[in-house]
C-alpha cells in the first residue's frame, strides 16, 4: 500500500482541463477581449487564451469535444472556465451545437451602440487591408473594399443603407439573438453593456460575477485609467496590463450626416433587440 494511503495524507487537488461552463459569444468589436481579460482577474476564473472557434468552424467541430477540451486551460475544482469566440454569435449552427455540449452553459453577450460598433469593425478591417499589400494600391487596381471610406461602404450610391455590408449587418443584433433564444432560455444569456464596460467596468463585472455565481472579487483596485491609451488598464497583485494597441484604436472621422442617417436606421432594429432582451439600452437615435 502506498505510504500516502497508509498515513491517510489527502491528495493535493490536481488541476484538469474542463469544457467551458461559460462562453463569451460576441459581439465582435464590442469589448469581448476586454471582458475576458477583466473576468480573468477573478481567482475562480480560468480562460482559454486564444479564440478556439470550435462551434463555428466545421473543421474544428468535426474534431469533437475532446479536442475542444484539449484547448482549455487547467483549472481546479470550483473554478469556471471561459472561452470567447465572437463569431459564435452570428453563425447559425452555433446555438444548437453549444446546447449539445451543455444545455446549462452560461452565455455572455457583450453589445455596444451599433453605429460605433460598425465603425470599429470597419476600422479593424481597414487596418488589415492597408499598405502591407502595396500591389492592391497600385495604379489601375480598384481600391479594395476595406480601403474605401466608411461612408461609401455603409451607404449605397442611391442613398440606401447597405445592409449587405458586414459591419452594418453584424450590428443588427436582433437578427442573430432570436436564434439563440430559440435554443436557450433568456435567463441563461447575460447582456453586457460594452459602452459602460469602457466607461466604468466595475458595475458590469459585478453583474457578471453574480450571474456566474461567483463571489464579488473584482473591484476598483483592479483598474487604473491610462490617459495615453484612453482606456482602463488592468491590475492584479503581480502585474499591470493594458490591452494591446489593436484594442482601443482611433476611429476615422465619419461624416456626421452619415452617422445620423445610420442612427435613424438602427432605431427600429434596436427596439427589436430591446424587446428580445427585455431591456432598453438607451442607444442614441
Ligand atoms: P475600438 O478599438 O474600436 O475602440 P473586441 O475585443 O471585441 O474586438 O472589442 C474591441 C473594443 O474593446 C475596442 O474597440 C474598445 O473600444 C473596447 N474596449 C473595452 N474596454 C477596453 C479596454 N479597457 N481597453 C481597450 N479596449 C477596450
Amino acid at each position: 500500500m502506498a505510504l500516502r494511503k497508509r498515513l491517510k495524507i489527502p491528495r493535493a487537488p490536481r488541476p484538469v482541463r474542463r469544457l467551458p461552463q461559460a462562453l463569451i459569444i460576441g459581439v465582435r468589436k464590442c469589448g469581448t477581449r476586454a471582458l475576458l481579460e477583466m473576468l480573468y482577474l477573478h481567482p475562480m476564473v480560468q480562460k482559454a487564451s486564444g479564440e478556439v472557434h470550435f462551434f463555428d468552424r466545421d473543421e474544428n467541430y468535426a474534431l469533437g469535444l475532446e479536442w475542444y477540451r484539449s484547448k482549455m486551460p487547467l483549472s481546479f475544482k470550483g473554478q469556471i472556465t471561459i472561452e470567447k469566440s465572437p463569431s459564435y454569435f452570428v453563425t447559425p449552427e452555433v446555438p444548437e451545437r453549444v446546447r449539445a455540449m451543455n444545455s446549462s452553459v452560461r452565455l455572455l453577450l457583450i453589445v455596444r451602440e451599433p453605429v460605433t460598433r460598425a465603425i470599429s469593425d470597419y476600422t479593424q478591417l481597414r487596418s488589415r487591408a492597408t499598405p502591407s499589400a502595396p500591389a492592391l494600391f497600385s495604379p489601375g487596381h480598384p481600391l479594395p473594399d476595406a480601403a474605401k471610406p466608411f461612408e461609401h461602404l455603409a451607404i449605397t450610391p442611391d442613398g440606401a443603407i447597405n445592409v449587405a455590408y458586414r459591419p452594418i449587418a453584424i450590428s443588427l443584433y436582433h437578427a442573430y439573438l432570436h436564434r439563440w433564444l430559440e435554443v436557450f432560455p433568456r435567463e441563461q444569456i447575460l447582456v453586457v453593456n460594452g459602452d459602460q464596460l469602457i466607461e466604468d467596468p466595475v458595475p458590469q463585472l459585478r453583474r457578471i460575477e453574480k450571474f456566474l455565481g461567483l463571489e464579488h472579487k473584482i473591484g476598483r483596485k483592479n483598474f487604473y485609467f491610462n490617459e495615453t491609451k484612453g482606456f482602463y488598464c488592468l491590475r492584479n497583485d503581480t502585474t499591470d496590463k493594458c490591452l494591446r494597441e489593436t484594442k482601443g484604436r482611433k476611429h476615422p472621422r465619419v461624416d456626421p450626416a452619415v452617422v445620423t442617417k445610420l442612427r435613424k436606421f438602427f432605431v427600429q432594429h434596436n427596439q427589436r433587440f430591446y424587446d428580445l432582451v427585455g431591456e432598453d439600452l438607451g442607444w442614441p437615435e
